[in-house]
């Protein structure tokens, strides 16, 4: 019987922290974003926004790498990726940076509420590919050094 009062005080502690951060509500709709290597040898992705620095992920053809969050309540979630093309040597064969996330791409993505929205980035040796939903037809949105197409 304690361990039940017990039970129920921390779920009123969680929910109360949880809830009252803002007054009502402090985030939107989930997302999870992928980037899959479709080509690329020897890539290093380095993802990061205002508030989070996910750092250098060495990924290779067939490697995912994923994150989830949700969009703030202002809808000012962004994250910007650095990718880039290694050489064997490790030196830098291409480099370019572009926002994976912001509102533009959660308005192709979509923005269900309850279920997560899933996001898929395609790094080819043409470029990068976005789609949503599933990894399969995505559309080329950007090219290696050469900015958004
Ligand atoms: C991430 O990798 C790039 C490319 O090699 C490099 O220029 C950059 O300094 C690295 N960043 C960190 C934090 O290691």
């Amino acid at each position: 019987m304690r361990f039940f009062f017990f039970v129920v005080l921390m779920l009123c502690v969680i929910y109360s922290v949880s809830s009252s951060t803002s007054g009502v509500v402090n985030s939107l709709e989930p997302y999870t974003m992928y980037i899959i290597d479709s080509g690329i040898q020897n890539l290093i992705v380095h993802i990061h926004s205002k508030d989070n620095d996910l750092g250098n992920h060495t990924m290779t053809i067939r490697d995912t790498f994923h994150w989830d969050f949700r969009r703030n309540f202002g809808e000012t979630t962004e994250f910007s990726g650095n990718f880039y093309w290694m050489m064997s040597d490790n030196q830098v064969y291409r480099e370019v940076e572009f926002p994976v996330f912001n509102n533009q791409i959660a308005e192709e993505c979509g923005n269900k509420l309850v279920t997560t929205n899933k996001c898929f980035w395609l790094v080819k040796y043409d470029g990068f590919y976005f789609s949503k939903g599933s990894p399969s037809d995505g559309r080329l949105k950007y090219k290696w050094g050469h900015g958004n197409i």
